[in-house]
């Protein structure tokens, strides 16, 4: 049977480099899935009113909102899957992003519970436990500027019931476009998705292609040169990527 995949594909420029991983992460897993990709931006998604007319007997997870929220929710009700790709933006999700993510209050019950975690908590609607995976990609060489994302999707994840199935994040996402420096990451990457159909992504794929391609005092010059312009900055650019290029190799030889 096909498995039903909602993926969030939260960058508001195009390209996208955060969809390009997410792409490739679908292509891992695989070609027998139902795969609905929503962007956030484009959508006439309403903010969460916090109105708690979900939360009354009369309307139980209704919201007032008649949006395209709907779209998302009616897939939501059959994932299997949960790809959220976003963008880091301030060390967190896009407001746009963040906007989808609060329109979910609707999947939580008035009741306040004890989590497992020892904490408090909502019993759910829905009874849907998708497995979720955090995608993302940030201009930063450390990958270290991903900690509050990781820590955030990780709660988001307990507090709807979803089960947390691993990250694939990449920084130094400025360096993306020298050519074959970010292959193997783009190999690595298709293969977390295959992981996360058998389970979920390995610690081991997540920290291979959290691997730096160079150190980060180059990356650091490579994007600021970037954003220079010209002939010599693009050739000190290229010298840089060459470095890399040669520097990995020999790290393999
Ligand atoms: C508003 C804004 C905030 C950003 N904040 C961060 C940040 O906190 N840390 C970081 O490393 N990169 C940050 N970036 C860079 C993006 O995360 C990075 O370019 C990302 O790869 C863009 O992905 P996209 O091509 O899918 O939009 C920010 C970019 C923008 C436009």
């Amino acid at each position: 049977m096909r498995s039903v995949v909602l993926a969030i594909s939260g960058s508001l420029r195009e390209p996208s480099f955060t969809e390009k991983i997410l792409d490739l992460c679908i292509k891992g897993l695989g070609e027998n899935q139902e795969v609905h990709k929503f962007y956030p931006h484009k959508m006439n998604i309403g903010p969460c009113k916090g109105c708690r007319s979900c939360w009354k007997p009369k309307t139980p997870g209704e919201c007032v909102q008649k949006d395209d929220f709907e779209q998302i929710l009616d897939v939501y009700k059959r994932a299997d899957y949960f790809l959220l790709a976003t963008p880091l933006y301030f060390f967190d999700l896009p407001a746009t992003v963040k906007n989808v993510i609060d329109r979910f209050f609707i999947i939580l019950e008035p009741a306040q519970i004890k989590s497992d975690e020892g904490g408090s908590t909502h019993p759910k609607r829905l009874g849907r436990h998708p497995k979720a995976a955090l995608i993302s990609s940030c201009g930063f060489a450390e990958i270290e500027n991903f900690d509050l994302l990781r820590q955030h999707f990780r709660l988001i994840c307990e507090h709807t019931d979803w089960s947390w199935s691993g990250e694939i994040l990449v920084s130094e996402a400025g360096a993306a476009a020298a050519p074959k420096l970010f292959d193997r990451k783009y190999n690595l990457i298709e293969k977390a998705g295959a992981e996360l159909l058998e389970g979920m992504i390995s610690q081991k794929t997540t920290n291979a292609i959290a691997a730096p391609v160079m150190p980060a005092e180059d990356y650091r010059r490579m994007v600021t040169l970037n954003f220079e312009g010209g002939v010599i900055a693009k050739a000190k650019v290229s010298l840089i990527a060459i470095k890399a290029m040669r520097d990995k190799k020999k790290i393999r030889e």
